[in-house]
């Protein structure tokens, strides 16, 4: 395995992702580069990184002092050649389909040293699929983030049947030394773990708006007020065990779970979104903003998220590394 640590990265694709991407990197000390179709794609993409560092000195996750130098930390790499050249990992954040996946991967394999790692952001395409197209696939592997990445602790690891385990271990030991949340999974499936659960939720919150059961607005409510605020604690299978009692996991499955049957049995199993749905959600999410516009909206969220990371990680503030509190 090579042991050089990780230090220059490269960040293909500077939209929603990469910026995020290039926040959490450069914030983590690091050298990095970026590069997309447009160059002025790329200067949105390293403006959007450098307003991302400055709310993070806002939040107080990293001293004024330091904003200088870490946004010099980023730059414009100009050419593919020139974003692969001596970086030790690449982060692919371009658009979702296989076909330019396919073709950003070839290109970066045929140009990039054979020792740098290339992780794709991809939502839930499978890497044995991308990894087809490169000669060297050992070094390929899903490396999923939650929206924004510079933010959101969990990482979804997934390697392809040709990713050598050896690169897979070395990117956790990577992301948890710098305070995130890897998790690795046995066996590739589309839309990886969060996103599948998030698709089994999404399915359901539309239905209930579409058969008349609630508003957006109701709907949404009862996840954040309710399930939401354990969510950001544990996981369903823990829940479940705590609200089996003495009992536990198996006592709820038992008893609990049985009823939960007949709402499976008639839960929605369609899996396209018709046009008359899509408006009826668009507006209903209209209607749930009042006049509140999407990035005040993002703002808010995003200072909550910090706020809950303090409480819920305490002394290690998950992503930037720094110490924090008293205990
Ligand atoms: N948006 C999310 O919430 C989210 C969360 C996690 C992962 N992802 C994943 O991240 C990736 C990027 O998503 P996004 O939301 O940032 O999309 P985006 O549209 O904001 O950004 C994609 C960028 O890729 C660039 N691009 C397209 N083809 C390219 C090419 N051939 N070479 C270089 N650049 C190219 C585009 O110009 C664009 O700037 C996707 O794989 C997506 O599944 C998205």
């Amino acid at each position: 395995m090579d042991a050089k640590p990780i230090q220059a990265i490269g960040i293909l694709g500077t939209g929603t992702i990469g910026s995020s991407w290039a926040t959490f990197f450069a914030a983590q000390g690091m050298k990095v580069r970026m590069h997309d179709v447009d160059p002025a794609i790329v200067e949105r993409g390293i403006g959007k990184a450098y307003e991302n560092l400055e709310a993070l000195v806002r939040y107080g996750l990293m001293e004024k002092e330091r904003l200088a130098a870490v946004q010099g930390n980023i730059a414009p790499a100009g050419d593919m050649a020139a974003l692969l050249d001596g970086i030790d990992y690449l982060q692919e954040s371009v658009a979702e389909t296989y076909e330019v996946k396919g073709k950003v991967y070839a290109e970066m394999d045929r140009l990039a040293s054979p020792r740098t790692i290339l992780a794709s952001s991809s939502s839930g395409l499978l890497m044995s699929e991308i990894q087809k197209h490169v000669a060297r696939p050992g070094r390929c592997l899903i490396a999923h983030p939650f929206n924004p990445p510079h933010l959101v602790p969990l990482v979804e690891l997934v390697p392809g049947q040709k990713t050598d385990p050896a690169v897979v271990e070395r990117v956790k030991r990577f992301f948890e030394e710098r305070g995130k949340i890897p998790v690795v999974l046995k066996l590739e499936v589309p839309g990886h773990i969060a996103n599948r659960l998030a698709a089994a939720l999404w399915r359901e919150a539309i239905d209930l708006v579409i058969r008349g059961v609630a508003s957006v607005e109701d709907v949404d409510k009862a996840l954040y007020a309710g399930p939401g605020i354990r969510w950001a604690l544990m996981g369903q299978h823990m829940i479940y065990h705590l609200g089996g009692g003495e009992g536990g996991y198996g006592y709820f499955i038992d008893h609990i779970g049985k009823a939960f049957g007949a709402y499976w049995r008639e839960m929605a199993t369609w899996s396209e979104i018709s046009p008359e749905s899509r408006e009826r959600l668009v507006e209903g999410v209209r209607q749930a903003m009042g006049e509140r516009d999407a990035a005040e909206i993002a703002r808010w969220r995003d200072e909550k998220i910090v706020g809950l990371l303090k409480v819920i990680y305490g002394k290690q503030e998950p992503n930037t590394g720094k110490k924090g509190g008293k205990t």
